[in-house]
């Protein structure tokens, strides 16, 4: 029998449009005695995502978390018992702990085991997970730049466009970054290499990305939608390659924001538009990680970490993340 006690976040109600805090509870609860072949973690690190609005929502989305359970999220803990072939008290994990101190899970819920005893774990949430791999892989199956090319990035400062900034300058690639803020501007030029930076909050965003793209963009990673993609799309290159990984500036899918028509130009540039999920890539994800961490290790890929202490304020953080609050990783630390 265990005798932990568990706090956790829970789902309370589905929320209109963007999570709230008030769309959680608080509980306490004893921690679940452990099967035969499960694993107990105790969380260090929990992950915020602009994609939990989408698994807080009813519809059109590609996973749901129902109400009254505890809050899906990815994780960084230690094992502290197991009953699992394959985990020992004592090791790293990052996986689907949820939004709580403890978590009685199968090995199926553990992305990977982080081994790397020189690299950060938390680095395994933002850089080095969720953000940095759906970057690497999607840039690098969907996306294919080449050496030469414009790469526009929407959320240009954040975990994800943090990193397809640094990737494809890594390419030998033109870079363009959009963002809200100057601090965030300044970032993007000074940390993850930018060569041009546009706030579309100030800017006249079609005059910005004609003046930074004479030749058109030949990759556009789109995490955004709305208003930006809609002066993005009229000055794609002959060929060009878009990425639709998210949809930060759509606040209601149902009914969906009506906008401008795009068959026309993808038909005269000849070009390519295509959604991407990073969990149908997860046979390629370790692959990438390797990648990765050899690039932090050499100090040719940089990160930023906005982090918060305690359980509690993982109730707010994803509508921080919808304010344009963050600055890198959104990450809350028990
Ligand atoms: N498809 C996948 O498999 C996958 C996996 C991971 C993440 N994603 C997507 O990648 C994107 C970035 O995720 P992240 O975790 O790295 O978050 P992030 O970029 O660190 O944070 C979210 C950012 O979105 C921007 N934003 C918020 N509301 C906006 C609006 N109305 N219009 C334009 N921008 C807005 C803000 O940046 P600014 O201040 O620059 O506006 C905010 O900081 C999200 O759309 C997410 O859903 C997709």
């Amino acid at each position: 029998m265990n005798k932990l006690t568990n706090e956790c976040i829970r789902v309370a109600s589905r929320p209109a449009g963007i999570p709230a805090a008030e769309n959680f509870r608080r509980t306490t609860e004893a921690v679940p005695d452990m099967q035969p072949g499960q694993i107990l973690v105790q969380n260090q690190w929990l992950s915020i995502e602009p994609a939990m609005r989408g698994w807080l929502a009813d519809a059109n989305n590609y996973s749901s978390v129902p109400v009254g359970d505890v809050m899906r999220s990815l994780s960084v803990g230690t094992v502290m018992e197991s009953s699992a072939d394959g985990f020992s008290r004592g090791d790293q994990v990052m996986g689907w702990f949820g939004w709580q101190h403890y978590a009685v899970v199968r090995p199926s819920a553990v992305v990977q085991k982080i081994t790397a005893g020189d690299l950060a774990p938390s680095l395994y949430l933002g850089v080095l997970g969720l953000n940095g791999i759906t970057a690497a892989t999607a840039l690098d199956k969907l996306g294919q730049p080449q050496a030469g090319e414009t790469v526009v990035v929407s959320t240009a400062a954040g975990g994800v466009g943090s990193c397809v900034g640094q990737l494809a300058k890594a390419l030998g690639c033109r870079t363009i970054g959009l963002t809200s803020t100057p601090e965030k501007a300044q970032a993007c030029k000074n940390e993850f290499g930018y060569d041009h930076v546009i706030n579309y909050k100030t800017d006249d965003i079609s005059a910005a990305l004609k003046a930074a793209c004479p030749d058109g963009i030949n990759v556009y990673y789109d995490n955004t939608s709305g208003q930006i993609s809609d002066a993005v799309l009229p000055q794609l290159a002959i060929g060009a390659r878009v990425i639709i990984c998210g949809t930060a500036a759509i606040t209601s899918w149902d009914p969906a924001p009506m906008g401008p028509r795009v068959e026309r130009i993808l038909l005269t540039r000849r070009a390519r538009m295509q959604g991407f999920i990073l969990f149908d890539h997860m046979d390629t994800y370790a692959s990438y990680v390797r990648q990765l961490e050899d690039m932090v290790r050499a100090g040719t890929l940089n990160h930023r970490e906005h982090i918060t202490d305690g359980l509690d304020t993982a109730m707010g953080a994803i509508q921080e993340l919808y304010r344009s609050q963050n600055l890198g990783k959104r990450l809350v630390r028990l």
